[in-house]
């Protein structure tokens, strides 16, 4: 039997990702979760919901392949350090190793976090020199380190210097920059312990640097679903934190997992690459795009106290379309146009 692991399992990624195995490989799924800000899986699995418990395991679906296990990660592996089968053994599975291991539980968060709880963000260390030292012993066949844009120095994100960020904008044998906030250090310090990983103990990894990941089922405090509700809703004035002239690169998160599926089939080394459209939207051009979507034009009310962040954060996917011919495929006015449905049935 195949079985993949998924931390953060009930998470934005991680649901997205535990959903698409499901439906496209017949592979057994064990994904874990805290629930902090994940939701549990019966308000986003497909089709009716039927699952029993063995002891804190949840096994889910007729075909009992899918088993959630609700906790902090940390617990989990501290299990694993101590007993190495720990899983096989406590609930019965039958495996030798996990093969592919998406790693998406993180203390994450919109800007309100990142600015405003800096250190509890950092817990990020924690849950991840943990997973790395799990993963060179239970050495799974694949695994997937998801870093991120804010690793980029900020420097190359000002009003006046920012430019399209390339993948050697980062290199670990030059001088690094400054990333963004304790969520930036983490995910770079996450990239080096993945270069470790792969150099020192052979491990099969990749990371990628998503950009602005958006979906129709993401929670609200992200900025793409909440000004899609508000839009739903016609709001009028239409508030916008700060100018609204900072920009992002969007990327849908179907397009997103397209490409860490060609990812994983091709790089090993721990190498990091950009997951983004390429192109830089300002806030006032997204709030364009939802309320042309709704058919009004409100007038705009900048918020100039509130937390922007950077000011301008988007990518140069060349080395990727190079490589691997890689292009997120679904437009902004597609991806959005399917955020503001979404957003229009929740009301
Ligand atoms: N969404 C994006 O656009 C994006 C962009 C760049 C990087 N990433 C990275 O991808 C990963 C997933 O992001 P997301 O958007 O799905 O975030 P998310 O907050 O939706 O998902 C993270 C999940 O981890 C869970 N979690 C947190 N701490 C945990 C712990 N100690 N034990 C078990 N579960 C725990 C949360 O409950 C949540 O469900 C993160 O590492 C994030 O930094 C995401």
């Amino acid at each position: 039997m195949k079985i993949h692991l998924v931390s953060g399992g009930c998470g934005f990624v991680g649901r997205n990702v535990v959903k698409r195995l499901l439906n496209t490989t017949n592979d057994s799924i064990f994904f874990v979760d805290d629930l902090s800000i994940g939701r549990h899986p019966k308000q986003w699995l497909p089709g009716d919901f039927i699952s029993e418990m063995k002891g804190d395991l949840e096994i889910i679906g007729e075909e009992k392949r899918l088993f959630f296990w609700k906790g902090d990660f940390r617990d989990l592996l501290f299990h694993l350090r101590q007993k190495p089968n720990y899983i096989q053994e406590t609930y019965g599975i039958e495996f030798e190793r996990f093969h592919d291991v998406f790693h998406f539980a993180a203390i994450v968060g919109g800007r309100l976090k990142i600015d405003g709880d800096p250190l509890m963000v950092a817990l990020d260390l924690s849950i991840d020199s943990e997973f790395f030292y799990w993963i060179t012993r239970h050495k799974p066949a694949r695994v997937l380190y998801p870093s991120s844009s804010a690793a980029y120095p900020t420097s190359l994100q000002t009003t006046d210097g920012a430019i399209a960020l390339s993948e050697g904008d980062i290199d670990f044998t030059k001088n690094l920059g400054t990333p963004d906030m304790t969520y930036g250090w983490t995910k770079l310090t996450g990239e080096f312990l993945a270069q470790i990983a792969a150099k020192h103990y052979g491990i099969s990894i990749v990371c990628i640097r998503p950009f602005s990941g958006y979906g129709e089922d993401q929670e609200t405090d992200y900025p793409v679903p909440a000004i899609a509700l508000r839009a739903a809703n016609k709001e009028n004035p239409f508030e916008v934190w700060g100018s609204g002239k900072q920009g992002r690169d969007f990327v849908h998160i179907d397009d997103i997992i397209d490409f860490i599926q060609i990812l994983m089939d091709n790089v090993s080394d721990g190498s990091a690459y950009n997951i983004g459209s390429g192109k830089l939207t300002s806030f006032l051009d997204l709030i364009d795009v939802f309320t042309t979507i709704a058919g009004y034009k409100p007038t705009i009310k900048p918020l100039l106290d509130k937390p922007v962040g950077v000011h301008s954060r988007y990518c140069d996917m060349s080395l990727v379309e190079e490589k691997f011919g890689w292009k997120a495929k679904i437009s902004l006015e597609e991806g959005m146009r399917r955020v503001y449905e979404a957003a229009k049935l929740k009301g």
